[in-house]
């Protein structure tokens, strides 16, 4: 019984995607609330940041109107799950010089429910 369960684990950890953890887009809705300050999901609706509205898939730095920093404008990211998880756990970090003035979501399911939220809510 056990050795079949651990079977199954193993199976289920190998097909995984990058992300080791799967998001809530529901809880992601929530935590998107930290960044609606800056940020809409409405395409071309921008305000302090760009909007986000089909961030995954694009490239940092390219929403029409917006005046992104140079440091943004040249970090030429493709945004995915793996990047957009990478630049919110630590903004500064991962783009020095950005003007994206947030100090980043340390943990790693707020991450992931709030990258679930955007990649469903960029398919409007
Ligand atoms: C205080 C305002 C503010 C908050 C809060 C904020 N951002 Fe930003 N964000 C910005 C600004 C400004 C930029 C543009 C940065 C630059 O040009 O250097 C940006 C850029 C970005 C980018 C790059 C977009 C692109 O087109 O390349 C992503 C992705 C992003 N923010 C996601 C988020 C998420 C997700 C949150 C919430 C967890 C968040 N931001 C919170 C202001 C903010």
């Amino acid at each position: 019984m056990i050795a079949k369960f651990t079977a199954i684990a193993a199976a289920v950890l190998i097909a995984s995607p990058v992300l080791a953890q799967t998001g809530d887009a529901a809880k992601g809705k929530a935590v998107f609330a930290r960044c609606m300050a800056c940020h809409t999901v409405d395409p071309g609706v921008n305000r302090l940041g760009p909007s986000l509205a089909g961030v995954i898939g694009r490239t940092s730095g390219s929403v029409p109107g917006f005046a992104y920093s140079p440091a943004m404008k040249n970090a030429k990211i493709r945004w995915d799950a793996k990047s957009l998880d990478a630049f919110l756990t630590k903004p500064a970090a991962q783009v020095p010089g950005s003007k994206m003035i947030f100090a980043g979501l340390p943990n790693p399911a707020d991450r992931a429910n709030l990258i679930a939220y955007l990649a469903s809510a960029s398919k409007k």
